[in-house]
């Protein structure tokens, strides 16, 4: 900071915009160091007085607002380190499979899909999975312009002056590439680069990293990129996103022209067309794993051909077209040291085991999930032997512990010569241990077996629900209120103190409102907020009173409805004032609006039965009605595709298809922005037809809706 500050009223304009400079960046850093767990250089109140100057001086020269000022920025959404990027096409993951019939059935799925008969006639590339970050480098007219990360697939960080850093991704494409060009891949630290960081940290006394990708994705999350430079980081292509024109039509041809470009791509990525060839192939790279200077977890597979991978599109998260072959996960043996129940937003009691601190394949590894009661048996409800000896688990056991991915560590078995004589078998309680109602396993009306999830009776009674209600409420997918992680709901809900609990999801946003009606309990004088993290969930908070409809349905914590199901319905009901009339009719389970919600493609009778379930209580009633005082849901977006001619219509499939499959119609028609149905209705635009068509065909004709061939129906489409 300047030694001595000019009053903001005695400022001439041209020191005003210097200060204005100097201030953009010192808040920047300074938020920084908050946000990225580092210590902060300055208290909070000092803080505040840099925006109040700020501030000021913006009130005094308002043309000279800068775009980078901290006044700019809305909400507490870009709250992080670096600006955000909008991905101009997202950044999917991948689904996994771990088994040799998974990978058939995967080779198998595309084959039916596009309904070929499985010939080898279809060629898919094999690509190590590197164990990085990935990030999108963004080239205009053949110059690099921005680099992100994948975030949450739409938006992701700013990283353009650390990717700078990295000699393996050029600054500049040759002079024949397109003029925009988005090159994806992997950023990843070579093993040797991060043995020798982790000996030089040792020898000064710091803290040395846990893995290389962690090391990875903290170094290029480095305000200064000096230090990014410093940490040697490496790149892979392997994707790609938007491309003003396409260089080549196959997988391994972009690969070929991203190496062409001046790209490391991996030496050892193959084309193959059978099952087995590609299984040799991934257990040749999992015999090379070790020796390989980066980390890998697992072998990706694509369809080679762009073509086909465009007709196989995407499910909501992932590409029809490609999926991971995970290597096997890691294992070691621990000891059982207790068994605890965790009671889950929809009351399932959930068995973990506390184990002694292992290291699992570089993390240490304390608890791990137990699943169910029949799980800690060994015995599954129909009999059949859930471990290879279906051997219980006790307290006290040595068991073998896995971990694969991200996943959550399990038990996957007993050493029995291990067992303590004097262990006794467990005992899976059989009331709610948080709130003491009963906890019961439910029938399966249609198989007759007992469900294998216990769970407590409880409902709103039982405070656990309550709380993981709200946890879920806040997650990512759902309101994603920055500030309210797990340790601050629990805070706020075990608070007895009317100015600050929150028991419900409502009461969130009546935080502010209570703290400010009180002169008691100030939130900034609890250890862990601070006033500038006060101030920044209040933004965080109010960032989310306007909230896009599918994320409001999901966060409403209906059993059944996950994100995907919550997105249908958004789509297929446009407003909450619609969706939510249509579940209060649909309340009977019989009726047109049942037969509606039961029509959307994707959901079944027991998503459906459950969200009727859920408008029927009162209790769910009143917080919803609570909750929309405070919060606006938007209408869902009308169609992605509203320039297409079946964007919003509603289509029915019938018959058998001679020009595409089923899945591949439906995938085809909601891309353009149609919904599809099971069956027909008055509100169904088009009946699709192919031959044998019958009682839906006849149902049509009855209510009047457009009848059209498969052909008639391609040509409405385009082809
Ligand atoms: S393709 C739409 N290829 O794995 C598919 N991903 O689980 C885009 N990854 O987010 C991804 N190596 O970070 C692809 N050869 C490879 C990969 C790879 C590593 C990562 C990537 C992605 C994640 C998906």
């Amino acid at each position: 900071m300047a030694d001595a500050l000019i009053p903001v009223e005695d400022l001439s304009e041209e020191q005003a915009g210097q200060e204005l400079i100097r201030l953009a960046a010192a808040i920047a850093h300074h938020d920084a160091l908050y946000h990225g767990n580092d210590q902060p250089e300055i208290s909070d109140a000092d803080y505040d007085a840099l925006k109040r100057r700020n501030d000021a001086i913006e009130a005094r020269f308002p043309t000279l607002v800068r775009s980078d000022s901290p006044s700019q920025r809305v909400g507490a959404a870009p709250a992080g380190i670096f600006s955000q990027i909008t991905h101009a096409r997202p950044m999917l993951s991948l689904d996994n499979t771990f088994s040799d019939e998974d990978v058939a059935d995967f080779v198998a799925s595309v084959y039916r899909f596009l309904g070929v008969m499985p010939d080898n006639s279809i060629a898919f590339t094999a690509e190590p999975k590197i164990d990085g970050l990935s990030m999108s480098i963004r080239y205009e007219n053949r110059r690099l312009k921005t680099a992100a990360t994948r975030g949450d697939g739409t938006t992701g960080e700013n990283v353009t002056a650390n990717i700078l850093t990295i000699k393996d991704i050029p600054t500049e494409l040759p002079a024949d590439a397109p003029d925009v060009v988005e090159v994806r891949g992997e950023v990843y630290m070579a093993k040797s680069d991060f043995l020798a960081l982790n000996a030089q940290m040792e020898a000064e006394g710091r803290q040395t990293y846990v893995n290389p990708r962690n090391t990875a994705a903290g170094s290029l999350r480095q305000l200064d990129a000096k230090i990014t430079a410093s940490r040697k980081l490496k790149f892979f292509a392997y994707a790609w996103g938007e491309m003003s024109i396409m260089p080549s039509d196959t997988q391994s041809g972009m690969v070929e022209t991203f190496k062409r470009w001046g790209f490391p791509v991996n030496p050892l990525t193959r084309r193959l067309t059978s099952v087995e060839e590609i299984i040799t192939h991934y257990r040749k790279i999992g015999l090379q794993r070790a020796d390989l200077d980066y980390d890998i977890d697992g072998v990706v597979y694509k369809v080679d051909r762009l073509d086909l991978q465009a007709r196989l599109g995407f499910r909501s998260r992932s590409p029809r077209w490609a999926t991971a072959h995970k290597f096997p996960a890691e294992q070691a043996f621990t000891k059982v040291e207790a068994i605890d129940i965790q009671v889950g937003r929809t009351g399932a009691l959930t068995p973990v085991a506390r184990l002694e601190p292992i290291t699992v394949g570089g993390v240490v590894v304390t608890n791990a999930t137990l699943h169910n009661a029949d799980y800690i048996e060994g015995i599954g409800n129909g009999g059949e032997r859930i471990r290879e000896e279906g051997h219980d688990i006790r307290i006290g056991d040595t068991v073998i512990v896995q971990r694969a991915g991200d996943v959550i560590p399990q038990v996957l078995d007993v050493v029995l010569e291990k067992r303590p004589e004097t262990s006794a078998k467990y005992e899976f309680p059989k009331t709610c241990p948080v709130c003491g109602s009963h906890a019961v396993r439910e029938k399966n009306d249609k198989t007759g077996k007992l469900d294998s999830v216990t769970r407590c009776t409880g409902g709103f009674v039982c405070s656990a629900q309550a709380k993981e209600h709200i946890k879920h409420f806040v997650s990512r997918n759902a309101f994603d209120i920055e500030g309210l992680g797990t340790k601050q709901v629990d805070f706020f809900f075990d608070s007895e103190d009317p100015a600050l609990m929150i028991r419900t999801a409502p009461d969130i946003f009546t935080l502010k409102q209570r703290q400010e009606a009180s002169s008691l309990t100030r939130l900034e004088n609890i250890d862990g907020f601070g006033r500038v993290s006060v101030r920044k969930l209040f933004d965080a908070i109010d960032a989310r009173r306007e909230i896009a409809l599918n994320r409001f349905i999901f966060a409403l914590g209906i059993r059944h409805v996950g994100e995907t199901t919550a997105k249908l319905l958004a789509r297929s009901y446009g407003s909450y004032a619609a969706f939510a009339e249509a579940m209060q009719e649909a309340a009977p389970k019989f009726g047109e609006a049942w037969n509606e919600l039961n029509s959307i493609d994707g959901i079944g009778e027991v998503v459906a039965a459950s969200m009727v379930e859920f408008f029927k209580e009162p209790r769910n009633l009143e917080v919803v009605s609570r909750l929309l005082k405070e919060v606006a849901p938007l209408d869902a977006e009308a169609v992605t595709a509203s320039n297409s001619p079946v964007a919003g219509k509603t289509v029915v499939f019938t018959g058998s298809l001679e020009r595409f499959t089923r899945d591949e119609a439906k995938a085809r028609a909601e891309s353009l922005g149609a919904k599809v149905a099971g069956s027909v209705s008055k509100k169904t635009d088009y009946l699709v037809a192919g031959p044998g068509a019958g009682s839906k065909l006849d149902k049509a004709r009855e209510v009047g809706v457009t009848v059209m061939t498969e052909d008639e129906w391609l040509a409405l489409i385009g082809g």
